[in-house]
């Protein structure tokens, strides 16, 4: 399964993916990492990795069709299989989505579907839950609302901030993203319509 990772920024989930796919047994193999900004520090990190990189600046493109239109392009000339997303700051067409359904998968930083969308950890502090956690879920048109691949949670604790909280997350992130890339790549996890299925010894 050849993989490409999107990402905007430092790139931790994007550096997780790609050791664990340096493992001889794993069924995935990342072929591309591509970013929407030129300047996202996790291109050099990728790069220093050995992956071929890409950045595709959405800021020279007059709206989103054509941007998206761009990136599709990219992906395919690559001959990617799945997309994983990793930190990337985009929404994209319906579109786009449609045409890499049950093929692109996401993580996001709260247990869904609570704390769609942006600040999550701040709002998780906010709302007084006792856990939090993050998510990789199938990518559909509307944000963070796609079929839950694995979920991780850790507690909240008494003087939690949000970035102390981040960081109780992000260890979880980079655990749960590449096993669940392993287990979609392995054909252990599928889409069906809008339900994801497991295989007996993935659930
Ligand atoms: C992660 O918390 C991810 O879940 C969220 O943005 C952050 C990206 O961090 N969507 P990184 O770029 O992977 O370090």
């Amino acid at each position: 399964t050849r993989v490409a990772i999107l990402i905007s920024g430092r790139g931790s989930n994007m550096v997780s993916l790609i050791e664990a796919a340096r493992a001889p047994d794993f069924p995935a193999e990342i072929v591309l990492v591509l970013s929407n900004r030129p300047e996202a520090a996790g291109l050099a990190r990728a790069a220093e990795a050995g992956i071929a990189t890409q950045a595709i600046d959405h800021r020279a493109y007059p709206d989103r069709d054509s941007f998206d239109a761009a990136l599709d392009a990219e992906l395919r000339a690559a001959k990617v299989d799945l997309v994983c997303l990793a930190g990337f700051m985009r929404i994209f067409t319906p579109g786009f989505v449609e045409g890499w359904a049950g093929r692109m998968i996401n993580i996001h930083p709260s247990l869904l579907p609570l704390f769609k969308g942006t600040q999550t950890h701040a709002r998780a502090l906010e709302a007084g839950v006792r856990l939090h956690g993050c998510t990789v879920h199938y990518v559909v048109p509307e944000l963070d609302a796609g079929p839950i691949v694995a979920q991780a949670a850790v507690p909240v604790r008494a003087g939690d901030d949000p970035d102390s909280l981040a960081d109780r997350v992000i260890v979880q992130e980079h655990r749960l993203y590449p096993a669940a890339l392993a287990l979609v790549a392995g054909g252990k996890v599928r889409l069906e319509g809008d339900r994801v299925v497991f295989d007996a010894d993935a659930a």
